[in-house]
């Protein structure tokens, strides 16, 4: 999605504003552009197509100013033009605006503006912000008693001195703008009025302000300003900041000004590079087990109760509740399937898990007795956040996971605990998924020792077999040694890649939690090869999908639980029979079959394999897609953070 960066400091912003946007690139956009202010003068180069592109536009080399805006954007109203490329400008060129978001009221509003006698040049939704802040801001100023010593000068667009009026005077007119728009934002504003000073505003989409002696960086996410600072500003919805280069000051809707804490995030900057990796989402892949290592953190010991001392979720309430749901989009949504099982098996709770943009919409059953989490890495998903105020107006209490500290979401959560597996860049979900899926296989351990479930045998499959707690945290402390063990060797993986790359469909099967991981592995190829493929429960195949079965077809099948074995090789000898080419990848020895390729992982616990099966499953999407030279990192039309609905 679109990504906004600005600058106010003593050093060329225009390298800075480039470079801030390249480190955005991630989040997925077709048009860049950049504003920077010198001799009073707002300085525009927008285009479509890449930040790179920016770097040939007449008069770029010459840009001197030390403050400006920039942003990327992926076309939501308009296709991508220059014309709809941000930064835009009101009708006088006084205020120059960068946005993310979307204005779903801009129809009404650009009636209300073009009666009052603005012009629109573009088709985007972005246009009424620049526009309905001029409108204020000449009614703010026409009502100051000097105002026709002053109004020859803004109309003219000079610096007319008596800057901090100005200021109060911009952000009134930034505030009552704001008040008109429904949906949602993240705003910059700059104007030769008030020279070297940023003024932002944020509401639903994500805004952080990094902060250093002398200068200051603005950011739709933390990554992007990892190597200037540390130091940040969570900006919350509905607040706004008048930002200069010694001087970050934050005001609510009532011009009220308060202070905020600065946060400092531990994410080295490296981790937001390639270090000699092809591309992030292969770095992602292979930091796998250090992510999960580092998510199980201190949280579990063998022979000690889990520790979630930053989680207030007491027995009492676990012992009151009647129901879980798990709400997430994408990869973070499957994850919550692996969750469902952990939370049902351990701690017997009814648990359902819901797609976030389907959630908010369906009145979903809710009241004070059930728990809501929301899974999330970046924190940001537009639907989650949602979903997840509908729950809180239910009275139902909210958990957020997410791997972004200070995200929207965890924000507006009753409780939030974080994944620790770094910043995630590639737009495929990779380490996140195996963060997400420990986490909550520790979580439920909790919450199974919170009820008095410590030494209780649980059944986990359905021949009956039992195990304790202890078996299971003895198995997710092994992981991060297993993962490595999978990574070691991809040769079988690249052979199968090889093979088909060519393919235009392809079935991933799998029983129990194994069908869980098969649509992660489904969503995956999709996503970076662009090949069509299907998921199902290999019991389901005969009720109708066995019907696109034919000679040469690629599946995938996923085989981690011995008790459900038997019942997955018949499925699979379905589809041999009907002529697919099959590929098996399982902990088990099976011995004496005729499947193409068996991939063997490590043996693990059920409940917790998919941690180690979607490994090959991510590896083989990356190398189809590597086959067929496509953008591994950044796949067509999809973006890292899905900020809009
Ligand atoms: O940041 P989130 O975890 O909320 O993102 C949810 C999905 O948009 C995300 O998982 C998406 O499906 C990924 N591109 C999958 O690889």
């Amino acid at each position: 999605m679109c990504g906004i960066i600005g600058y106010v400091g003593n050093k060329k912003a225009s390298n800075i504003l480039i470079n801030g946007l390249l480190a955005l690139e991630y989040r997925g956009y077709d048009s860049a552009g950049i504003a920077t202010l010198e001799n009073n003068e707002i300085k525009i180069m927008k285009d479509k197509g890449r930040v790179r592109n920016i770097l040939d536009l007449d008069g770029y080399k010459e840009l001197q100013g030390t403050y400006g805006i920039a942003h990327t954007r992926w076309a939501t109203h308009g296709k991508p033009s220059k014309e709809n490329s941000h930064p835009h400008m009101d009708n006088s060129n006084t205020f120059t605006v960068v946005h993310n978001g979307i204005i779903e009221n801009y129809n009404e509003l650009r009636s209300f503006l073009t009666d009052n006698g603005y012009t629109f040049y573009s088709q985007t939704d972005t246009e009424v912000i620049p526009n309905l802040i001029h409108y204020y801001f000449k009614k703010i100023d026409q009502e100051d008693t000097d105002y026709n010593n002053k109004t020859n000068s803004f109309e003219n667009k000079t610096n007319v001195g008596n800057e901090n009026n100005y200021k109060d005077k911009v952000l009134e007119a930034v505030v009552k703008a704001t008040n008109d728009l429904k949906g949602s934002y993240a705003i910059e504003v700059i104007s030769p009025l008030i020279p070297d000073t940023i003024i932002v505003a944020r509401k639903d989409s994500p805004l952080v302000i990094g902060t250093k002696s002398d200068e200051n960086y603005v950011a739709s996410d933390i990554p992007a300003l990892l190597t200037y600072t540390k130091d940040f500003y969570l900006l919350d919805d509905n607040e706004f900041a008048i930002i200069t280069n010694d001087s970050i000051s934050f005001y609510n809707k009532d011009l009220e000004k308060y202070t905020k804490e600065i946060k400092n995030i531990e994410w080295d900057a490296s981790s937001a590079e390639k270090n000699g990796y092809d591309d992030f989402m292969l770095k992602e892949i292979f930091e796998q087990p250090n992510s999960v290592r580092e998510t199980i953190g201190s949280r579990l010991k063998l022979n000690e109760a889990c520790n979630f001392d930053d989680l207030e979720i007491t027995s009492e309430y676990l012992k009151s509740i009647n129901k879980i749901f798990i709400v997430a989009c994408g990869t973070a949504m499957h994850a919550g399937l692996v969750g469902k099982v952990l939370l049902e098996k351990l701690c017997k709770i009814p648990v359902e898990v819901d797609i976030a943009s389907e959630f908010r919409y369906r009145d979903p059953i809710i009241d004070d007795k059930t728990l809501c989490i929301y899974v999330s890495q970046s924190g940001e998903t537009a639907d989650t956040i949602a979903a997840l105020k509908l729950a809180k107006s239910k009275c139902a209490k909210t958990l957020a996971i997410s791997n972004v500290i200070g995200s929207s979401i965890t924000r507006e959560a009753d409780y939030t605990i974080y994944t620790h597996a770094g910043p995630e860049i590639a737009v495929a979900s990779t380490k996140a998924y195996t963060s997400q899926v420990v986490l909550f296989a520790i979580l439920a351990i909790h919450f199974s020792e919170l009820l008095g479930y410590d030494n209780t045998d649980i059944t986990i499959n359905p021949d009956g077999k039992t195990i304790k707690l202890y078996d299971i945290k003895k198995d997710i402390l092994e992981l991060p040694k297993k993962i490595s063990m999978i990574l070691e060797d991809t040769s079988l993986i690249k052979k199968f890649a090889d093979e088909a790359y060519t393919q235009k469909d392809m079935f991933f099967l799998g029983r129990g939690v194994d069908q869980t991981v098969a649509l992660e592995g489904s969503l995956k190829l999709k996503e970076i090869s662009y090949i069509h493929s299907e998921a199902y429960a290999s019991g389901e195949l005969k009720h109708g999908p066995i019907a696109l079965i034919e000679n040469g077809i690629h599946v995938i099948s996923i085989l981690t639980d011995p008790s459900l074995a038997k019942k997955s090789i018949s499925n699979i000898q379905e589809v041999i029979t009907r002529g697919a080419k099959t590929m098996v990848i399982t902990n088990q020895d099976l011995e004496n079959t005729n499947f193409d390729y068996i991939y063997k992982i490590p043996e693990t616990n059920p409940l917790i394999s998919p941690i180690l099966s979607v490994i090959p499953l991510q590896l083989l999407a990356y190398y189809i897609s590597k086959n067929k030279g496509l953008d591994v990192d950044k796949p067509r039309n999809l973006a890292k953070s899905v900020t809009v609905e």
